[in-house]
C-alpha cells in the first residue's frame, strides 16, 4: 500500500457525505427549518472527520515528512496553498457553529446556515481534486516504501488517538447537559 491510499479513501467518504449536505440544503429550504440532529451531525463530521482526522493526518504526518524533503518550487507552492485552504475551511466551520448556535437561540439564521453548507459543498470537491490530481501522485516520488510504511502506521495511531479523545469527552458533556437540565437552563 502507498501512503496516499488511506487519504484517497477518506476523500471518497468526504465527497459522499457532502453529497448528503446538498439534500440537507434542499430540505432546509423546503421545510423552512433546520433540524438540530442533522446539523450537529454535519458540523461534527466536518470538525472531527474532515478536519481532525483527515487534515490532521495530511498536516501532521504527510506534510511534516514532506517538509524534510527537497521539494520542488511547484510542490512547495501547492503544499502552502493546501494549508491555506485547510485554514479557510476552519473559518467556514467557526462561522457555521456560531450561526447555528444563534439559530437555536431563536434568531433566524437559516439563510446563513444554507450559505455555509453551500460554501463547503463547493470548496471541498475543488480542494480534493487539487490534492488527488496535482499533489498526492507526484509527491509519492519523494518517499521510499519504508518511509511510506512508517507514515501509514503513524496514520493508524493518529486515528486511534482521536477516537479515544472524542469518546472520553462524552462523560463530561453528558454530565454538563444533565446538570443544565436539572437547573432549568434552557436547552434546545
Ligand atoms: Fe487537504
Ligand atoms: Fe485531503
Amino acid at each position: 500500500m502507498n501512503v496516499i491510499e488511506p487519504l484517497l479513501e477518506e476523500h471518497r467518504v468526504i465527497k459522499k457525505t457532502l453529497a448528503v449536505f446538498k439534500t440537507e440544503i434542499e430540505v432546509i429550504k423546503e421545510q423552512q427549518r433546520v433540524d438540530s440532529i442533522l446539523i450537529d451531525m454535519s458540523i461534527d463530521f466536518i470538525r472531527t472527520y474532515t478536519d481532525l482526522v483527515h487534515h490532521g493526518k495530511e498536516e501532521n504526518i504527510l506534510f511534516r515528512e514532506l517538509g524534510k524533503k527537497p521539494l520542488s518550487a511547484e510542490h512547495s507552492k501547492i503544499m502552502n496553498e493546501l494549508l491555506a485552504e485547510h485554514k479557510y475551511s476552519r473559518s467556514i466551520v467557526s462561522r457555521w457553529m456560531d450561526i447555528t448556535k444563534r439559530y437555536f437561540a431563536g434568531e433566524d439564521t437559516s439563510q446563513e446556515i444554507i450559505g455555509c453548507l453551500q460554501e463547503l459543498t463547493i470548496f471541498y470537491p475543488r480542494h480534493i481534486m487539487k490534492e488527488n490530481k496535482h499533489f498526492f501522485g507526484p509527491v509519492l516520488e519523494y518517499f521510499t516504501q519504508e518511509e511510506q510504511n512508517k507514515m501509514i502506521q503513524e496514520f493508524e495511531g493518529f486515528d486511534g488517538k482521536i477516537l479515544h479523545w472524542k469518546y472520553r469527552k462524552v462523560e463530561s458533556v453528558m454530565k454538563e447537559r444533565l446538570a443544565n437540565i436539572r437547573t432549568g437552563i434552557s436547552l434546545r
